[in-house]
């Protein structure tokens, strides 16, 4: 949940770290530090607040003098965000400077032995036992420190270090969570993310749990755990860094929603060859596709959600039963899991630690696992017998857009693939799928022309205090989606309803002061979502109608109103999301909120 940064070469090393740093502060943001090695002597600032305040203090990095060291954006586990619980740690003679990414599970342990040992803690962080392990295992051998320190830790982790009497030299250790090295010329660099590397170096490493890396200018060494010498695949990344950039936009989620066609597009259209679907790199035989008996679709968060509106599509098109759990339920369970049920994963950063935590537990269980992810080389696109991915582009802005819209799109080409391998399409509704699929990129366009005004009606209800968001089928899979942007980002407290269920106990809380949300973008079930306006209509609410363009009924029932295209009612919830996530960001904008980086939330949930 943390962002670290590693950098050695020739260059003054404080601003290509806070530069790389400002690239990763979307995974955490509370407090931020840099630490550089110059002469025998380690040099460290680190505050709460955010990386423009560190620049702030350090004059972007310039009064940091050297050319090697670590920088690290924090999202707080262990130790509220203050100034002392910052990263860098130190070891207790300032030997050693560390930063961490996940949770040190034995540190408590730990820091009991360290402080019989006489040792003052600093701060309250489960990363300090790292520092001071390293000093005490360090006898001038410094890759020996870090293993020895390394085998004493339990829990998910990275960690980056730096000596002060090593100069040049770096050591980065992968325990989960993401850790991919840059290679420069003269130069080498580590991140928990390409975003923070790809200005400077497009050649990366992605290393795998149970490895350390050794960097100095020149060169860079991977070991395994047992400290053998490995090879690893040097990989290109294909984006720029303009890519990274907010491009003209006030924020990143606003530039992320405009880039929806495209993502789409790109997730589609490297799909589909000469009018058909092609997963040729998938190891699943028809045969294989045949014998599950269920499928599994297991995530977190919009991930979560972009899987329920997968359950309606694939049971719709393919007539296999389809369950769909959080992650973080699924890997504390006993499910009835066996070889003979497919495991859809879904993950944006391919990171996220209950995620992938069900995966292995279903894999265990003989589960064959398809991953839908976006970041290449992520763990969950690693773990996976099969891997979709979309082709998002990088997504910064914490509440995720572009990411959930392309995960929707990779699990509609899977459902009309499947659909058609199992038999259950002819070939006009298949030809007539694909051309659906084909046509979403622009539906996502039309959703967005159609719904500028959304600005002006965030205007008239961002004062709200909590409303609902209702929908039927897959305009309930929407409404859950719609409604978590909604509340991540402005702070409005929000529900999502299946239409039907409301009267069951939940309608007692609406009255005059509520707004609802009603989803009317399945028409056959329009009628019925008509009756749910009215119950709440009844009942004093306002409403804000979704419906799909040309419905004029809609006038006659809700107060205001945004528009989703026509276009296969399947795919629906692909385009209908556009509008919820405009006024979902006009509303936060209009209550002045951190749209890119709402209070409390990370971008990768690497801790569990
Ligand atoms: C909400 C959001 C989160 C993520 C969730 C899973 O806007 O972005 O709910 O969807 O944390 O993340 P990934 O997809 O990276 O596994």
């Amino acid at each position: 949940m943390c962002g670290i940064v590693g950098y050695t070469g020739s260059a003054q090393a404080a601003p290509v770290l806070l530069d790389g740093l400002r690239r990763l502060e979307y995974r955490g943001y509370d407090s931020a530090g840099v630490v550089v090695q110059t002469g025998d002597e380690l040099k460290m600032v680190k505050a709460s607040g955010s990386v423009a305040h560190l620049a702030e203090l350090t004059g972007g990095g310039r009064s940091l003098e050297g050319v090697c060291g670590l920088a690290h954006t924090r999202w707080a586990t262990h130790g509220a965000p203050t100034d002392t619980n910052a990263h860098p740690h130190l070891s207790e003679h300032g030997l050693f400077a560390v930063v961490h990414n996940g949770i040190i599970e034995n540190f408590a342990a730990l820091r009991s032995e360290q402080e019989a040992e006489g040792i003052v803690f600093r701060s309250e962080t489960d990363t300090e036992v790292v520092a001071h392990l390293l000093e005490k295992y360090y006898d001038g051998d410094l890759k020996r420190a870090v293993m020895r320190t390394a085998s004493r830790l339990e829990g998910s982790y990275v960690l980056g270090v730096v000596c002060s009497k090593e100069p040049g030299k770096l050591f980065c250790v992968k325990e989960a969570g993401p850790l991919i090295l840059g290679l420069g010329v003269g130069e080498n660099y580590f991140a928990s993310d390409v975003t923070a590397l790809v200005a400077r170096t497009k050649n990366v490493i992605y290393m795998d749990d149970g490895e350390l890396a050794e960097l100095t200018a020149e060169r860079v060494t991977v070991y395994d755990r047992t400290g053998r010498e490995i090879t690893k695949t040097v990989s290109h990344v294909v984006w720029d860094i303009e890519a990274a950039e907010k491009g003209g936009y006030e924020h990143f989620m606003l530039k992320e929603i405009m880039e929806q066609p495209r993502a789409v597009k790109s997730t589609i259209d490297l799909r589909i060859r000469g009018g058909r679907i092609a997963f040729e790199d998938f190891s699943l035989t028809p045969e294989e596709l045949k014998g599950f008996d269920k499928i599994v679709i297991t995530a977190c968060g919009s991930a979560y959600h972009a899987g329920v509106v997968g359950k309606y599509v694939i049971e719709a098109l393919c007539r296999v039963s389809v369950e769909v759990e959080l992650a973080s339920e699924l890997r504390y369970r006993d499910p009835i899991i066996d070889g003979h049920t497919l495991l859809i994963v879904v993950s944006q950063s391919g990171e996220t630690a209950d995620t992938i935590a069900a995966m292995r537990e279903c894999m265990a269980r003989g589960a064959k696992c398809l991953a839908i992810v976006n970041v290449v080389g992520s763990t969950i696109a690693r773990l996976a017998d099969n891997v979709i991915y979309t082709h998002a582009g990088p997504e910064i802005a914490v509440a995720t857009t572009k990411g959930y819209t392309t995960q929707l799109a990779a699990l509609y080409l899977f459902a009309v693939w499947c659909a058609e391998r199992l038999g259950r399409l002819d070939e006009a509704r298949y030809a007539e799928l694909v051309d659906s699929l084909r046509a979403l990129p622009s539906l996502v366009q039309r959703a967005i022309d159609l719904n500028l005004h959304a600005r002006y009606l965030a205007e008239r209800w961002h004062g709200q205090k909590s409303l609902f968001f209702i929908g039927r089928n897959i305009d309930y899979a929407a409404a859950m989606e719609g409604s978590l942007k909604l509340k991540e980002i402005s702070y409005i407290h929000s529900e999502a309803y299946a239409a039907g269920e409301l009267k069951h106990g939940t309608i007692a809380l609406i009255d005059e002061k509520r707004l609802v949300v009603a989803l009317c973008c399945q028409e056959r079930l329009f009628d019925k979502m008509v009756s749910n306006i009215q119950e709440v209509k009844a009942r004093g609410a306002k409403v804000l109608g979704l419906a799909i363009e040309g419905n004029r009924r809609i006038f006659a029932e809700a107060d205001d109103v945004l528009y989703a295209p026509r276009g296969e009612q399947l795919f629906a919830a692909l385009p209908e999301i556009v509008p919820l996530q405009l006024f979902a960001y006009y509303v936060a904008r209009e209550n002045g909120c951190d749209i890119d980086k709402p209070r409390n939330l990370a971008k990768s949930v690497t801790v569990e």
